[in-house]
């Protein structure tokens, strides 16, 4: 094997990849759909009328900002507001400039793979809103809720929006907020969006939008592996298709060939074939119950305290503390 698949094999997207192309059915990860192209079609979602969940977050943020912040500064205790995956943190200003108003002591612990991200962000909240104390953390999840958990002095609350555990299966959205309590003390607080289950024609379409934003979000995986592995995809041969199951709440993503091809991956060191119709699973995206939302929480050691809807029922925010034995 040439020295360039032995080390794009090593990355975890390289693995990932061979692995998944490799297996039956085939599959991605989502997560590889972000990088700078993908980021930025990512906005563009947030933007667009069909994906409602943004808007319904912010909406929520708006009416009930007062007594989110009042539940998040009621100890009168100092408290240090961790965000992961922050992004641009839009829809978290809200809430720093209510905690301002309302004088509460905090400061603003961003969290966020991508450095660039977090130096925006920074600049943004210095302008914006001067008062903030913002304090950024660079890393993955895993590796900064293990810095979360060695700095024990404040109390916490952690911040986790968008419905972006809605990304992982249940088994592992238990791990993941199993992991999130073993950071979290009695007084500390979890703040979660997750979308939920809903007329299913309604998250049909923002998963299949008209003006195909979607589509390349879900193909941008495609033209990473091109770029980043001497791949020769071409992301024309693919469906994107969305399906909703309403018994289970999972939104499915898939890339589907339309004809049958060869995909060669230079780097990889790897050939693959695709019949016709054959599918690559990329994504899920699970809409939940407050039922399924106590379950998992239960499940993780946590119990849910509050939740803030917007109007049309459609999105929810809960709060989560650690389970009392
Ligand atoms: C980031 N995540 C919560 C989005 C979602 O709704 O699953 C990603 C996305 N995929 C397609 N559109 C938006």
């Amino acid at each position: 094997m040439q020295q360039d698949a032995l080390s794009a094999q090593r990355t975890a997207f390289g693995q990932e990849v061979y692995e998944g192309l490799t297996s039956f059915p085939k599959q991605l990860s989502s997560k590889y759909f972000y990088d700078e192209i993908g980021d930025k079609l990512f906005q563009d979602i947030m933007a667009m009328p069909e994906y409602y969940l943004t808007n319904a977050e912010m909406a929520i943020f708006q009416t009930r900002k007062t007594e989110i912040a009042n539940l998040f500064s009621r100890t009168g205790k100092p408290f240090s507001l961790y965000e992961l995956g922050a992004g641009d943190g839009k829809k978290t200003k809200i809430l720093l400039q209510e905690l301002i108003d309302q004088k509460a002591s905090f400061d603003y612990r961003p969290i966020d793979i991508s450095q660039n991200a977090l130096d925006q962000l920074k600049a943004t909240v210095n302008d914006e809103l001067p008062e903030v104390v913002i304090d950024p953390l660079q890393g993955t999840y895993y590796e900064t809720l293990a810095a979360i958990r060695e700095e024990n002095t404040k109390n916490k609350v952690i911040l986790f929006l968008g419905s972006n555990i809605g990304n992982l299966l249940h088994p592992q959205a238990i791990d993941f907020l199993t992991q999130l309590k073993d950071t979290m003390n009695t007084d500390d607080l979890l703040f979660m969006g997750m979308d939920q289950k809903k007329h299913p024609q309604t998250i049909l379409d923002a998963y299949n939008d008209a003006s195909g934003i979607t589509e390349a979000f879900n193909k941008n995986v495609l033209t990473r592996i091109n770029k980043e592995f001497g791949g020769d995809f071409d992301i024309q041969k693919f469906l994107h298709w969305e399906v909703y199951d309403p018994e289970s709440g999972t939104a499915k993503s898939y890339l589907v060939a339309k004809e049958a091809f060869t995909v060669t991956i230079k780097d990889l060191d790897l050939q693959v074939h695709f019949r016709a119709w054959e599918t690559i699973h990329t994504e899920i995206s699970q809409k939940y119950d407050d039922e399924v939302v106590s379950w998992l929480a239960d499940q993780a050691g946590l119990e849910v305290t509050n939740s803030f809807s917007d109007a049309d029922q459609n999105y929810k925010n809960y709060v989560f503390k650690t389970k009392k034995l």
